[in-house]
């Protein structure tokens, strides 16, 4: 039994924003930055940031990418009997992001819960997802990652708040004897805590303690990416026994193009397979790398029975890949 891959969908905030928009922006608050800077360290240029006077919002861009993965699965909210939302912005603490899709979408009565693992949390979800179908107690899955970053910048952190966007993705997995997921591994070392990445900001008594926003050691965090992208990379091509370059379609965790580049060496990969939405979209956490697949699935950069590698990496530090044939 397998989890196979048979629809993908994303969703973005209607407003684009460029990096030398952002610069403008950010200047009027005497924060120094410029679009060289930002392209040559990330590969960014530009972002797409919510807007909640647009009613835009986690639970919404999540609805709105299952919706888009439902209708390339051709299937019905009715057909899904789990739905695992991976998100660190939720847009309130509970009921759960999943919950409030499953209601909005009409699909109530099948399993749905929320996996936090930060920007790691779609290949958690993937994992989870992948160990209740193939156990034979599920059908139909929806994995969603959804983010709205924006919401939790440090808008005059210019060391942070250029790296970040708003967005979701999302997948349908089936149960199936077909091949589908045939490697999926997670990993964490919490050693590397909030020092590294992190968010302490919480609700203590009806007021908020701690730190509202997003704090980074980005050489750390650059360290620790390469590594664990690297390192499960290869852990799940040798546990199937193929080789990485055998991989059609490469889909990182979106963070920063030199990540990505020293990763893809790594494993030996050609560029060309790899997904490179980190440009128009920057990091967009949980979201990456559904939003990334589901670009490159319609722009038809894979085929039916190839392999496809996606990666995620995040706070904790949490990292994991999966290996699936398409
Ligand atoms: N614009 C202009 N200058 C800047 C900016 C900015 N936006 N941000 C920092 N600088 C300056 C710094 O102040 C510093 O100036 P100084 O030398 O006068 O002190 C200089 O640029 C160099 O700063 P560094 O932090 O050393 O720059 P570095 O080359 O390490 O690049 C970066 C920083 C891009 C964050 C890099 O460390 C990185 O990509 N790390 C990975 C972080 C990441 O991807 N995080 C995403 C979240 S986690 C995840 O998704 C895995």
């Amino acid at each position: 039994m397998y989890a196979r891959l048979i629809g993908t969908g994303s969703a973005l905030p209607q407003t684009e924003v460029t990096n030398d928009a952002l610069a403008q922006r950010l200047a009027q608050d005497g924060i120094e930055t410029n679009d060289e800077w930002i392209r040559t360290r990330t590969g960014i240029e530009a972002r797409f940031l919510a807007d909640a006077s647009l009613g835009e919002g986690t639970t919404q861009l999540a609805v709105l990418a299952a919706e888009r993965a439902l209708a390339a699965a051709e299937l019905t909210p009715a057909d899904i009997d789990l739905i695992i939302c991976a998100t660190t912005t939720p847009d309130q603490i509970f009921p759960s992001t999943a919950c409030q899709v499953q209601a909005k979408l009409g699909a109530a009565g099948g399993a749905a819960f929320d996996v936090q693992a930060v920007c790691a949390g779609f290949l958690y979800a993937l994992n989870v997802a992948d160990s209740m179908l193939t156990s034979g107690k599920f059908k139909r899955a929806l994995v969603i990652g959804a983010e709205t970053l924006s919401r939790v910048l440090d808008w005059k952190d210019r060391s942070t708040c250029v790296l970040f966007g708003d967005g979701a993705g999302a997948v349908v997995l089936e149960a199936s004897d077909d091949a589908g997921i045939l490697a999926c591994k997670t990993y964490a070392d919490g050693r590397l805590g909030t020092d590294v990445l992190g968010l302490t900001g919480h609700l203590d008594n009806g007021v908020l303690a701690g730190d509202p926003f997003i704090r980074m050691d980005g050489r750390q965090v650059f360290k620790c990416a390469v590594e664990g992208l690297s390192t499960s990379g290869k852990a799940v091509c040798d546990e199937v026994g193929v080789d990485p370059s055998d991989v059609a379609l490469f889909v990182p965790h979106q963070a920063n193009l030199r990540i990505m580049t020293m990763v893809a060496k790594k494993l030996g990969i050609d560029m060309d397979k790899m997904a490179k939405t980190v440009a128009c979209h920057g990091n967009t956490s949980a979201a990456s790398v559904p939003l990334a697949l589901d670009v490159a699935v319609r722009a038809g950069n894979v085929n039916k029975g190839e392999l496809i590698l996606l990666q995620g990496v995040g706070a904790g530090m949490a990292w994991g890949s999966c290996l699936l044939r398409y």
